[in-house]
């Protein structure tokens, strides 16, 4: 064996245990000291059976995804899994695999090669390679569908989304639930089975159904895929892949995965895809607040303002288990919050997400008071009133008398400065931004805003909280509008524009839309409101540098009353299910407007709009990058995907900048700056690395090697 699997044995059988913290990853080694430990049990004539199990704290969670990496920049492919899978299944005595944790990707291919499968009720198991953008690539498409069935083995290698053990259990794919000590349970059952013969996963074939039966089970599912995970091309290659196991023998079947698998891999869906991947954990590195930084414990908390983000907080503290104190200023306003919250509860039962005993437990911790008395009790306050900086630093005075030492002071503010509202207290180091995205109890996205005087362990604290509200929480500095919101604005700026020279507001949607975007963003700007942006503006106006060119369409929609979906009229008209039409109004008022300013029309391609769109937020991003506003490259991808939509295939606005190559995204921007002046100035850092012909990706990790990062707060 080797220091990553290790065998010992309980009487009569061998304990096979793989050692490979903290996940026990299929890394180099792992493999290989598994097949030497099957191969030392077959050996010994004292041993029956074997029992195959994690240490730590999982089975296996899969593949090595840093091997991959190493694979597509053209290291030899080492430790093909499938001849151990065989080697396993071939064994001469029976190998049960003990999961705890989870078995995913190849932890459970590996599993599938044992002759039986028991389970720690806790357990979880899945085929996620589709989040990576591949497909199983050691036989899970051809043992899968032989264990649960065709539908839904196509249902989790395309969907990749795990299967608790219960599940697992009822579908076949476990064989028995081991309630308290999983080894011990693990030896019984193997003992059980010692002296009978042996199932093969592989030989099986009752639960592959017929081609008339399969047929319309692939068709839905790549309907399924086609919608639901628009432009991703893993999910259709592996419902191709399961389609083979239904068509050829297995060791066929095994070669066109592995064809399938090969493409995906080599796809820049997938490389955006690990990026994302490892960028979700990276995010949680700051590096002057360390890890063993002590945290405060939250178990109450309360927040301030019911209104539509209020009250979505509410529900994420509820919902994570937290009690929370719900303020408004008078009965009307808390009723009208708390009738919201319930609405919104009643349509996750409605539509199964929730039970309706589970709605009532999260209700029961929602507390709705109109003073701040029982604030002395709460670990943690946010403030979600309106943005507005004498009413935010008012009720920052009063928190401030009304909270215990201690108490984390956050606000939800989007754009004000964070700096400003702690001035307002007598203790700034309590004070950070949560920035939370609407609809709170949906998107995932937390940004976590530091203030010059935030302390560490307020900071380590949102962080770790941000996890345990199934958050993805990513610290960035106090400049306006932080990061996302700071880079949307020229995002959206570049969509007017396109709109004044003569692009049609459904055109510019569209293309983004297929460059893979959630919404595009004029239809997001109906959706938040128009007039949000029009007041921000107004009130910043004095801040604009004179002379540069400013979008003019979307105020003067404003100044028409022309809202958004509110007004059922903005970019679009909306009937009154808020189903949207192109309104040819507003496309002769942009005429009209766009002449009376002699902006010359012309004809623009998708291509342009997407360049100009998106090439706006990487420069912005780069700016925020070198202010030190956000840490990393990858951060900013993260709030990207997370909070508004970019399509995770493409790994983030700053990632597919790096796919594309940055010396061609400045080369456009230059060619932009020309044509449309200063406000197109390239960012500096952009330049340089452009110019060095090198990444942001790159950047990120020389500023990780060298540990160069400052606290996010260049003012
Ligand atoms: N390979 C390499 N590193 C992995 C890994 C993997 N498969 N899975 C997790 N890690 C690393 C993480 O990057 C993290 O590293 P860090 O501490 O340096 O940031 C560390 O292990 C702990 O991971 P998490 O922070 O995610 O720990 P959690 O306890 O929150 O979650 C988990 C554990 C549920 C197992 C989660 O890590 C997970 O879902 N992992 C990925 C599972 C997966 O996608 N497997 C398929 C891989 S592809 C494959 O198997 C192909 C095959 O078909 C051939």
């Amino acid at each position: 064996m080797n220091n990553l699997v290790r065998i010992s044995r309980d009487d009569d059988v061998a304990v096979i245990t793989i050692d490979n913290p903290p996940v026990n990853a299929l890394s180099p080694g792992v493999p290989e000291g598994i097949w030497a430990a099957i191969d030392e049990m077959n050996g010994d004539p004292a041993v029956k059976a074997a029992v195959v199990i994690g240490g730590g704290r999982t089975f296996v969670a899969g593949a090595d995804i840093k091997e991959f990496g190493k694979m597509t920049s053209g290291e030899k492919p080492r430790g093909n899994l499938l001849p151990l899978l065989l080697h396993i299944e071939d064994s001469a005595k029976p190998v049960v695999m003990a999961i705890h944790g989870a078995a995913f990707g190849g932890g459970l291919e590996l599993a599938m090669a044992g002759h039986y499968r028991v389970a720690s009720p806790t357990a979880q198991v899945g085929q996620p390679e589709v989040n990576l953008g591949i497909i199983p690539g050691a036989g899970g498409t051809q043992r899968l569908p032989r264990l649960v069935g065709v539908a839904k083995a196509v249902e989790m290698c395309a969907e990749g989304k795990p299967v608790s053990a219960r599940n697992a259990a009822a579908l076949g794919l476990i064989d028995r639930l081991i309630e308290g000590d999983l080894l011990a349970g693990a030896l019984a059952f193997t003992r059980e089975i010692a002296d009978k013969p042996a199932p093969k996963t592989r030989e099986r074939s009752e639960k592959l159904g017929t081609t008339a039966g399969n047929t319309p089970i692939f068709s839905a599912a790549r309907d399924v895929a086609r919608k639901k995970q628009r432009g991703l091309k893993a999910p259709l290659a592996a419902i191709d892949a399961v389609e083979a196991a239904t068509r050829l023998p297995f060791e066929e079947g095994c070669e066109a995965e592995r064809e399938l698998f090969t493409e995906c891999l080599f796809s820049d869906q997938s490389k955006a895809l690990i990026h994302v991947f490892f960028g979700e954990r990276e995010v949680a590195k700051i590096p002057d607040v360390p890890k063993e930084t002590p945290v405060i414990s939250v178990n109450h908390v309360a927040v301030v303002g019911s209104g539509t983000m209020g009250g979505g907080i509410a529900i994420v503290f509820a919902n994570a288990g937290i009690p929370v104190l719900l303020k408004d200023v008078d009965e009307a306003a808390l009723a009208l919050g708390m009738s919201k919250i319930k609405k919104n509860y009643a349509s996750s039962v409605q539509r199964g997400r929730f039970s309706q005993t589970f709605v009532d437990e999260r209700l029961r911790l929602i507390a709705p008071v109109l003073t701040y008395d029982a604030f002395s009790d709460v670990d943690m306050v946010v403030e979600a009133v309106f943005e507005g900086m004498a009413l935010k630093k008012s009720v920052f005075a009063d928190l401030d008398r009304a909270c215990k030492p201690g108490t984390i002071l956050a606000s939800n503010t989007s754009t004000l400065n964070i700096d400003e509202i702690s001035a307002a207290t007598s203790r700034p180091e309590a004070v950070i931004g949560t920035h939370f995205f609407s609809p709170a109890n949906v998107m995932r996205l937390l940004e976590i805003v530091r203030g010059k005087k935030s302390s560490k362990e307020v900071i380590a604290t949102c962080m770790q909280l941000s996890k345990k509200l199934g958050k993805i929480g990513v610290l960035v500095g106090n400049c306006r509008g932080f990061v996302g919101n700071r880079m949307f604005g020229p995002y959206r700026r570049e969509a007017q524009f396109l709109i004044e020279e003569g692009a049609e507001v459904e055109a510019v949607d569209r293309a983004l839309v297929e460059f893979g975007n959630a919404m595009g963003p004029l239809a997001t700007g109906d959706l938040a409101g128009l007039d949000v942006g029009w007041r921000i503006r107004k009130e910043y106006r004095h801040l604009e540098k004179p002379g540069i060119r400013q979008p003019f369409a979307e105020d003067r929609l404003c100044e028409l009353g022309r809202y958004g979906q509110k007004t059922l009229k903005g970019w679009y008209r909306y009937d009154e299910n808020r189903r949207a039409s192109a309104d040819p109004e507003v496309t002769a008022l942009v005429r009209r407007w766009s002449a009376e300013a002699g902006i010359a029309q012309r004809q623009i391609s998708a291509a342009e709009i997407v360049e100009r769109c998106i090439y706006a937020l990487v420069n912005e991003g780069a700016r925020i990058l070198e202010e030190g506003y956000a840490l990393r490259a990858v951060d900013i991808d993260i709030i990207y995907l997370n909070g508004y939509g970019f399509p995770a295939y493409r790994g983030g606005p700053m990632w597919h900048a790096d796919t594309v190559g940055l010396q061609k995204v400045y080369q456009r921007i230059c060619e932009f700056h020309q044509q449309h002046g200063e406000i197109w100035t390239p960012a500096p850092l952009l330049q340089r690395l452009a110019e060095a012909g090198k990444t942001f990706a790159a950047f990120d990790k020389e500023q990780v090697a060298a540990e160069v990062f400052e606290p996010a707060n260049r003012a």
